[in-house]
């Protein structure tokens, strides 16, 4: 980066964000328009909770279930955890909804209902990392707070053709993010960039010709966009196993829910051989029975490793349970079962697999 040259770089490329935001801001449900009233505190915590790691696309169809469900942090605090859990099912990452439940409780008993309006107080919230708060802090209550996530990693990276790989290289993007960041409506410019990274300075044919920073970008200088960020190489990720057992009763079938900590933690799954404890499951069966085996039914990707995932079957089932976490659910109704994607997969193998 040419420090000397930044300030009048740094304000070209923040009044060129700004402006383009005006026009060109996506309509998000959480959102206030640019420049507008700041939106609900409640709703820009919801909703960047949702957002970390999760793509607007996915995140969207949830936000409105739960902000129609639960219209304030009170009422989220007043749920059942365990109803909570289910509403988030699908989404991944579920200490995520450990947490934010965990949050709504914690400002509801502890803050009356009222969320605090700086980053470092925000920074002290259950499940409110270094992301959030700032996020939050800039959009909720107009902060001069600095917002990095990855689109904007990515955007920054770029216009200071920022080399040092990931992720010894944020250091410097947040460095530049700061420089780049108004004094006033640094929450809508850390949302024009996160637009601006999801729309044209895309990881792959970022759309250059339509950018509003294209002249101030040194990666479209060089003529190289697609090298930034640079990234370390990435480890291969590691294959594990697991065997789920698929036991059905007069069209219902067993489920269980999981150990509150650990994977997948508090959701309710098909019971299984343990494979969230450590390396590969120890594929018993939890009872004796007439099992049959489908191999390697379902694949699924963590952040850590990677799952291959067998199914053991024992259809009409001789099984009595009475432990607390076992249920027997209606299989025409297993869509409400609230299961995490992996379980939900695996389930509709075996229903597709019957046909
Ligand atoms: N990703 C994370 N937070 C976001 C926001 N407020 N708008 C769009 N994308 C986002």
């Amino acid at each position: 980066m040419a420090v000397d040259s930044l300030p009048a770089k740094a304000r070209k490329i923040s009044a060129n964000i700004g402006a383009h935001y005006v026009d060109n801001a996506r309509i998000l449900p959480w959102r206030s328009p640019p420049g507008g009233v700041l939106p609900d505190p409640y709703h820009v915590w919801l909703s960047e909770v949702m957002l970390q790691q999760t793509t607007v696309g996915a995140v969207k169809s949830y936000f409105e279930t739960f902000s129609r469900r639960w219209p304030t942090v009170r009422d989220l605090a007043r749920a059942e955890e365990a109803d909570v859990l289910a509403a988030w099912a699908g989404l991944g990452y579920y200490a995520r909804a450990r947490n934010l439940y965990k949050c709504a409780v914690h400002v509801t008993e502890k803050l009356d209902g009222i969320f605090p309006q700086t980053e470092s107080e925000l920074l002290q919230l259950p499940g409110v990392g270094a992301y959030t708060a700032a996020a939050i802090a800039a959009i909720a209550f107009g902060e001069r707070a600095v917002v990095v996530d990855a689109n904007i990693e990515r955007l920054v990276a770029r216009l200071f053709a920022i080399d040092t790989p990931l992720p010894k290289g944020k250091v410097e993007i947040r460095t530049a993010m700061d420089a780049i960041t108004p004094d006033r409506g640094a929450g809508d410019f850390a949302q024009a960039c996160m637009d601006l990274g999801a729309t044209i300075c895309t990881s792959r044919n970022p759309k250059c010709e339509i950018c509003p920073v294209r002249k101030q970008c040194a990666a479209f200088a060089i003529g190289n966009m697609e090298r930034y960020p640079v990234k370390s190489p990435k480890k291969p990720k590691p294959v594990r196993r697991a065997r789920f057992f698929w036991i059905e009763q007069q069209d219902q079938i067993l489920l269980a829910t999981r150990p509150p900590k650990g994977m997948l933690g508090g959701m309710r799954g098909l019971p299984d051989d343990d494979w969230a404890a450590g390396n590969d499951g120890h594929a018993t069966p939890p009872i004796a029975g007439e099992w049959r085996v489908h191999d390697n039914i379902v694949q699924h990707s963590f952040t850590h490793f990677s799952l291959e995932v067998d199914l053991a079957v024992y259809q009409d089932a001789k099984m009595v349970t009475n432990r607390d976490e076992d249920i027997w659910w209606p299989l025409d109704n297993i869509a409400d079962a609230g299961l995490p994607t992996l379980f939900a997969k695996a389930v509709k193998w075996k229903l597709k697999e019957e046909k």
